[in-house]
């Protein structure tokens, strides 16, 4: 499967800011997805990282001055606004915003991207009154009118001792609005809701029955949604993760409230993904003290929790226009039978049947092997991939099955 930005020309234009120095591991990053990376320094970024840093990590000259050719037959500027399909200028300082506002062209990089076509994503990264200044508001401004994505700084302390809005964007943001400006908008005007993460049944105030899944296959089905122009709506029981960028996040502990969250949301999602592991059972008693031990064996009576993808499987084609379903299947055995018979019996489109007990796939680890089954027969095999990866898949899966056609399937 190739790599997410492969055959991708990125430019990175570097500016005078302290944090030039962060995005030497961005540059890593890109290149770990497949991007090809040129650097374009401004002078005073010069002065914070040497242009040797770069040279050393993209394995390409550095470039800098206005009319220092590498190549006699081409004039950077132009060539480099030409061959690159985004430009990604961080640390943006508040005079590159104001160079870029005003349509100057008095250094390369200004250049580059008066004269490309390309995507342009601006990370600014500054002292918080610069930020603020009604000068830099109105040159931001200018810029998201020009169609470039401005994402918005971090709030928190900078390394001018001052706290506020200012601190460059992380990483995993800035790279997921990168893969978006890269993405065909398929899913744009759907709404998908995901569920990840298990549920966790209390038994008293110390204790529950929970399970292994961290939550990372459906985070990546949401954030890979989100890529594809989607509105994303995630429910999610407890788990570690960060909220993925520019998702609206619902968080839930049990089953039941699991189970109310994505019913009041049924209406007014066109794709359903069930990713949770969602608890078969809860304690039948919630014990409002903490159980005490006495020495002798206890057994737990537990209640069957209803099953969420069931209810719904039920309910979609009672919708004018049902929405997709997509269930995940957690198996030990017999993955394929048992994979048609949820299939089958929870009325999906699709499931992805995941086999649990492989070391290298399934609950707590980054990657996954996945075979995706579809109401119509079809069986496709991913290879071991990372979660994202494997969401990637999925989606585009999903989407070459068309979706108007499953539905009606
Ligand atoms: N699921 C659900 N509500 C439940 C249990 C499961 O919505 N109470 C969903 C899961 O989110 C998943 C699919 O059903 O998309 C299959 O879950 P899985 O745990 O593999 O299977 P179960 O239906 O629970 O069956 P079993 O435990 O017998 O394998």
């Amino acid at each position: 499967m190739a790599p997410v930005l492969e055959n991708k020309q990125i430019l990175c234009g570097i500016t005078g800011s302290i944090a030039a120095y962060k995005v030497c591991d961005w540059v890593r990053s890109l290149q770990r997805d497949g991007a090809e990376v040129r650097v374009v320094m401004t002078r005073s970024a010069r002065k914070f990282v040497t242009p040797l840093t770069f040279a050393a990590l993209t394995g390409n000259a550095v470039h800098g001055a206005m009319f220092a050719a590498l190549d006699e037959e081409r004039i950077p500027h132009i060539s480099l606004a030409r061959s690159s399909d985004l430009i990604l200028v961080a640390p943006a300082t508040a005079q590159t915003i104001a160079r870029l506002a005003h349509g100057l062209a008095d250094d390369l990089l200004a250049a580059i991207v008066l004269a490309s076509e390309a995507k342009v994503v601006v990370c600014p990264a500054m002292n918080s009154r610069m930020f603020q200044h009604a000068a830099t508001r109105e040159n931001i401004r200018r810029l998201k009118d020009y169609g470039y994505l401005v994402l918005e700084p971090e709030c928190g302390m900078m390394a001018c001792g001052e706290e506020g809005p200012g601190r460059l964007p992380e990483w995993p943001q800035v790279r997921d609005a990168i893969i978006a400006s890269l993405t065909p908008q398929d899913l744009a005007g759907q709404t998908v809701l995901v569920t990840a993460g298990p549920t966790e049944e209390p038994l008293d105030p110390v204790r529950f029955l929970g399970n292994r899944s961290s939550g990372r296959m459906g985070y990546a089905m949401a954030a890979v949604a989100r890529q594809l122009g989607a509105r994303v709506i995630l429910v999610s029981g407890p788990t570690g993760l960060a909220a993925p960028p520019g998702i609206e996040l619902i968080r839930v502990r049990t089953a039941a409230e699991m189970y109310r969250e994505v019913l009041s949301r049924f209406d007014v999602a066109d794709i359903i993904v069930k990713a949770a592991a969602v608890s078969d059972f809860r304690p039948t008693e919630l014990s409002a003290a903490k159980i005490k031990k006495s020495g002798e064996d206890v057994s737990l009576p537990l209640t069957a929790n209803r099953d969420i993808l069931q209810k719904l499987g039920e309910i979609k084609d009672q919708r004018p226009s049902p929405p997709l379903l997509i269930g995940f299947a957690a198996e030990s055995d017999n993955l394929l039978a048992y994979g048609r018979e949820k299939l089958r019996k929870k009325n999906l489109d699709y499931i992805a049947v995941n086999d649990i007990t492989a070391a290298d796939s399934g609950f707590a680890v980054d990657t996954n092997r996945v075979i995706l089954l579809d109401r119509r027969g079809g069986q496709t095999e991913f290879p071991l991939l990372s979660k994202e990866e494997t969401a990637r898949e999925i989606w585009r899966q999903v989407l070459r099955g068309s979706v108007s056609a499953t539905r009606s399937a």
